[in-house]
């Protein structure tokens, strides 16, 4: 098991921090969703532990100081990234994207590999049928189960995603939720931004709220549902 730690962690654009003083703990093997209002700082903090924003305090991953790395080291040390932008490449097909994620020096080393292409393929068997189709061309919710596929096959340990299911139908929630749950099942931790409160709430083992720049609750989903002043100081506009 490994655990990404965050201790009074703050993030910065130029001068002006979004994120004040940030304490929040996931292991592999379960799934935290981080909640709060729109421009409460949930991407911010989803950048600042790829080291795409300037922070101050500790971040720690299974013990090592990943604070200020390069994305691509974050990326090596075994955190995937799903962005809200969904970025895949729009001239490369479904196939080239997928491939694209693989690790290739693992793969020339022959270690085996807990996710291939026949893996997401099961969980989303859209993708399969559009193989030869370019990225670009795929409607919203299939380019959101490619950039989740392509990240996964990038074999994380523990898997950051922003927003998943922004301005996707409910059947298309409900998919992207079952492949969170999946990949939680196999050893993978997942941390979840999201504002779909009842499929956060289904899937995951924690939630924590975001108020002011810091953590203003961190729970079990029990104790969250408990308190419905979290919502309406918190969540609701
Ligand atoms: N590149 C940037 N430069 C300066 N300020 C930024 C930048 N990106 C975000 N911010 C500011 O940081 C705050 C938090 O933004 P962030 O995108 O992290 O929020 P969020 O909770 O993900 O919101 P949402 O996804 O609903 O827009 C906001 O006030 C936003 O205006
Ligand atoms: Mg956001």
């Amino acid at each position: 098991m490994a655990t990404l730690t965050l201790e009074r962690l703050w993030a910065f654009y130029g001068l002006a921090p979004v994120l004040r003083g940030i304490n929040l703990t996931i292991s592999t093997g379960e799934i935290v969703t981080v909640l709060g209002r729109n421009g409460s700082g949930r991407s911010t903090l989803a950048k600042a532990i790829m080291g795409l924003v300037r922070t101050e305090g500790a971040l720690t991953w299974a013990g090592i100081s990943l604070a200020n790395r390069q994305p691509f080291e974050v990326a090596q040390a075994g955190i995937g990234f799903v962005p809200e932008t969904r970025d895949v490449f729009p001239d490369l097909t479904v196939e080239q994207n997928l491939q694209l994620g693989l690790p290739r020096h693992a793969i020339a080393r022959g270690a085996h590999l807990a996710w291939g292409i026949a893996d997401v393929f099961s969980l989303f068997p859209q993708l399969e049928k559009r193989l030869k189709t370019p990225a670009g061309v795929l409607s919203g919710g299939e380019q959101q189960m490619l950039s989740l596929a392509r990240s996964t096959l990038g074999q994380p340990q523990l898997l950051i995603v922003d927003e998943p299911t922004e301005g996707l139908a409910p059947q298309l929630v409900m998919q992207v939720a079952q492949f969170l749950t999946a990949i939680k099942s196999q050893g993978v931790g997942v941390l979840l931004m999201e504002q779909k409160l009842q499929m956060a709430l289904a899937i995951s083992d924690r939630v924590s709220v975001m108020g002011g720049g810091t953590i203003v609750f961190d729970g079990t989903v029990e104790a969250f549902q408990r308190d419905p002043t979290l919502r309406s100081q918190w969540l609701e506009c």
